[in-house]
């Protein structure tokens, strides 16, 4: 089977750089034939009906924008038996050959359900700010989301600084904790508490209390760390403290905007070039993926969470750095 027309679509949290993935995909399409629909919506607008066409020109202007032209969605209608025939009779009715997606793991998950009940091939991109899968060295937003959130806590250690204050800032990530340890050590941060470390208050309070000559404290906290979001984790540390003037923040969805990286750009581009090739090589049902820099296809049944796996010199930089 020859591929003709594709469809495209991104699901789940939007990550800086989808639209520069989004314009790859389109214009090397494009250059081998390929017409290009864009589903509105995610897995939403492929259970509805919201195609259209897209051209060189409806992906001209978009490489630096965040968010995602196509807009994005956590579609319940997908994950249903009767929302998933709808969406194969819309591909269907418009003689779709084959669905690109951009997301993360819950996007791949539900490529890879589709795929197993109907015979359209998928091809997977990893976009996600978390860094959270198994395939890729990085993921589509992650840098971006990185640099922000060190830009942020930046600021934060200036007034922390002219108060003597401790923050707590936390930082997205639902599983996995990429963007904390990323950002906290490049913003030096005094700890950083992930899910995939177990956190102690006591320990914590204790580090802290050792360094108390420093000018301000900063904790950043990954958004699934086991202790809690940041108030419950300040809470505990101000019961241990209550001498100590104690600030929580949290970054939240700060993290998901602003214009793509020069890093998640050429990436993206990468990867959306990557997956046409994959189409036209017909190697289907993969998630394409980049790892030691070199481009990389793995089949979307092997698509997990990849958690962080902290090593020794992480280990080494976390116990050295923060004092
Ligand atoms: O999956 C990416 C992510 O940004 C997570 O880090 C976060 O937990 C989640 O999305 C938030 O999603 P929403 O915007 O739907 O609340």
């Amino acid at each position: 089977m020859a591929i003709a027309k594709i469809a495209i679509l991104t699901s789940g949290g939007d990550a800086p750089g989808m639209n520069a993935c989004i314009r790859a995909v389109v214009r090397a399409s494009l250059q081998k034939d390929i017409q290009v629909f864009g589903i509105l919506n995610g897995y939403e607008g492929m259970v509805n009906g919201d195609f259209i066409e897209m051209n060189t020109r409806s992906v001209g202007n978009i490489i630096h924008r965040g968010g995602t032209m196509l807009k994005s969605s956590r579609s319940k209608s997908f994950t249903t038996t009767a929302g998933r025939k709808a969406a194969f009779e819309q591909l269907q009715n418009r003689n779709i050959d084959a669905v690109v997606v951009i997301g993360g793991d819950g996007t791949c998950k539900g490529a890879l359900q589709f795929t197993n009940e109907y015979a359209i091939p998928f091809i997977g991109i990893p976009g996600t700010i978390d860094n959270d899968l198994y395939g890729t060295d990085f993921t589509i937003g992650y840098d971006t989301a990185v640099q922000t959130a060190v830009e942020l806590i930046d600021k934060v250690r200036d007034t922390a600084n002219s108060f003597g204050r401790v923050f707590f800032i936390e930082v997205m990530g639902r599983d996995v904790g990429s963007i904390a340890l990323a950002a906290g050590l490049a913003a030096g941060a005094e700890d950083i508490l992930i899910p995939e470390l177990k956190t102690d208050i006591h320990e914590l309070s204790l580090k802290l209390q050792n360094s108390r000559q420093k000018e301000s404290y900063i904790v950043v906290v990954s958004e699934g760390d086991d202790a809690g979001g940041v108030l419950e984790i300040a809470a505990k540390f101000k019961q241990l403290h209550p001498d100590y003037d104690v600030k929580t923040l949290v970054l939240g969805h700060l993290l998901r905007g602003g214009s793509p990286s020069a890093n998640d750009r050429i990436l993206a581009s990468r990867l959306g070039t990557a997956a046409v090739d994959a189409l036209l090589n017909k190697n289907f049902n993969v998630m394409v993926g980049v790892e030691k820099n070199s481009i990389c296809y793995t089949p979307l049944s092997q698509i997990r969470k990849h958690f962080v796996s902290i090593n020794e010199e992480w280990k080494h930089l976390l116990d050295v750095l923060s004092y």
